[in-house]
């Protein structure tokens, strides 16, 4: 049998060289849901070439991606896929997009990979093995004084009422002086989180294709996960917090704390 490993690896280059191939080119631009909610002809094209390269090996495996939806088989081994993670990114020429695939079998996440092709960037994580850029070991950062911590997030289209709104949350920090960025590719947040470049992501309603690689390369660089409650997370939540661990404590008080 193909090793998984090796697969996801191809399936990966792969894709990252049909978005590579596209960057800055001519494509089909439609939109899904609402106006700016995106998906381009080059999502299908990078989404059906790493379906087809897992299908010729693991034909019995279950996919879930993000165009397709959910190809459900009888099998412990499933492979969660953004075939690209930044869509309105990459429909702007703005570099920051990538392709993300992971591996769970039953509960767990045994693999996971996300590649920026226009930065070269390839980011791995093998459960119990470490998290990696370009093959050499990565950790998050090891700052903790939350006050001087650089933040990213994202916003999301939609959000419960129930919910402070976003922005809200993005205010409260902006008030205490806090650099934060938008990148617009949650896939590479949590990357940049696992290899120290900020110290911590928070996002409201992500997919699991937006986080599943990326959640497995934070865990094994060193990082800390959770829901917005402080509770273990899994792919399926709506909550996303990510964080070196020295600064979690300081994160959650914070999304949690009302503006009056
Ligand atoms: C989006 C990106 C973005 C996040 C959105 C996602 P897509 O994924 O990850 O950073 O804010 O919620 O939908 O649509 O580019 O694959
Ligand atoms: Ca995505
Ligand atoms: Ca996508």
């Amino acid at each position: 049998m193909a090793d998984m490993k090796e697969v996801l690896l191809r399936a990966t280059a792969e894709a990252g060289k049909i978005i590579q191939f596209y960057f800055n080119g001519t494509f089909k631009i439609n939109n899904k849901g609402s106006v700016n909610n995106l998906v381009t002809e080059v999502d299908k094209l990078s989404e059906d070439r790493i379906i087809e390269i897992i299908r010729e090996n693991f034909p019995d495996h279950s996919i879930i991606s993000e165009e397709v939806g959910e190809l459900l088989k009888p099998s412990d081994y499933q492979w969660i896929i953004d075939p690209i993670d930044g869509t309105v990114n990459f429909a702007h020429g703005i570099p920051i997009c990538c392709v993300s695939i992971a591996l769970k079998y039953k509960d767990d996440l045994m693999l996971g990979a996300v590649y920026n092709p226009m930065m070269n960037e390839l980011f791995f994580a093998e459960k119990g093995e470490g998290a990696t850029l370009n093959g050499i070991p990565i950790s998050v950062s090891t700052k903790t004084d939350f006050k001087q911590a650089c933040l990213v997030t994202g916003f999301p289209y939609k959000w419960p009422e129930s919910k402070e709104h976003p922005i809200k949350v993005f205010e409260r920090f902006i008030m205490e002086g806090l650099p934060i960025r938008r990148l617009g590719s949650a896939a590479i947040d949590l990357c940049w989180v696992a290899c120290g470049r900020f110290d911590g992501f928070w996002e409201y309603n992500l997919s699991s294709w937006d986080v599943a690689a990326g959640y497995l390369i934070v865990q094994e660089a060193g990082g800390v996960i959770t829901n917005f409650e402080g509770s273990p997370y899994n792919v399926f939540e709506r909550e996303t917090l990510a964080t070196n661990g020295h600064i979690h404590e300081a994160m959650l008080e914070a999304i949690n704390r009302r503006s009056a």
